[in-house]
C-alpha cells in the first residue's frame, strides 16, 4: 500500500493549511494511505544534533529518531507551505535540516499557497529540497482569490487539480508491489 505524507507546515490556531490539506487528503485515492504531519502538533526543537545529518552519524535524541522513521515510512510527500514574508515558514526549514538520508529519493510534491500563486515561496522551496536530494515531482502554487479564499474557503482551477491528481497517480504507480 502506497504510505502518502502529508505535511502541513503552518501551526496558527486559523490557519488556511487544513483546508489545503483537506484537499489534498480528499484527492488520494483509495488503497493510499494517507499520514498527515502536522508541524504544529510536531513541535520539534530548533536542530540540537551534534553533528550535521548528511555526515550519517546516529542521531542523538528521540524526537530527531522519531522523525527520521516517520518520514522514512513514507512512499511519497506532499509539502503545504504558506508564504510568509516571501518564504517558508522557518519550522519547516528546521524540520527539513533535521534528517537527510530520509530525504534523498523521496517523490515528493510542493504546495504554495498564498498572494500571486505563491510565486515566491515555490522555487526557493524546490531549491531546497533539491539540495537535499528530494525527488520533486512537480509545483502547484494556490492564489488567494483565484483558488481559495483568505479564509481557506477552495476553489482551485481545474488544471491545478487535474495537475494535483496526475501526481497522486505517479506517486502510487512509482511505488513498487510489495511481494
Ligand atoms: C508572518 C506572516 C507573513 C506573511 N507574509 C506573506 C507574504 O509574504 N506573501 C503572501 O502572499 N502572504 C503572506 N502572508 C499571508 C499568508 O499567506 C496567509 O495568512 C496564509 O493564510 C498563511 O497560511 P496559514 O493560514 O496556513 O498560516 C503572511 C502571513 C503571516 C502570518
Amino acid at each position: 500500500m502506497t504510505r502518502l505524507g502529508i505535511l502541513l507546515t503552518s501551526a496558527r490556531p486559523n490557519r488556511v493549511g487544513v483546508h489545503v490539506s483537506q484537499w489534498v487528503h480528499d484527492a488520494a485515492p483509495e488503497g493510499v494511505e494517507v499520514d498527515l504531519i502536522d508541524l504544529g502538533e510536531l513541535a520539534l526543537p530548533a536542530f540540537d544534533e551534534p553533528h550535521a545529518p548528511k555526515a550519517g552519524q546516529p542521531r542523538t535524541t528521540p524526537h530527531a529518531e522519531a522523525w527520521a522513521q516517520r518520514i522514512a515510512a513514507l512512499d511519497a510527500l506532499v509539502i503545504l507551505t504558506p508564504q510568509y514574508n516571501g518564504s517558508y515558514p522557518g519550522a519547516l526549514k528546521n524540520a527539513i535540516d533535521f534528517l537527510y538520508a530520509e530525504w534523498e529519493g523521496l517523490p515528493t510534491l510542493l504546495i504554495g499557497y498564498g498572494w500571486g500563486a505563491a510565486g515566491e515561496v515555490l522555487p526557493p522551496l524546490e531549491a531546497l529540497m533539491r539540495r537535499v536530494g528530494a525527488d520533486v515531482v512537480d509545483t502547484i502554487g494556490l492564489g488567494f482569490r483565484e483558488d481559495l479564499s483568505v479564509e481557506g474557503e477552495l476553489c482551485v482551477q481545474q488544471p491545478k487539480a487535474e495537475q494535483l491528481q496526475h501526481a497522486i497517480e505517479r506517486f502510487t504507480a512509482e511505488v513498487p508491489a510489495k511481494v
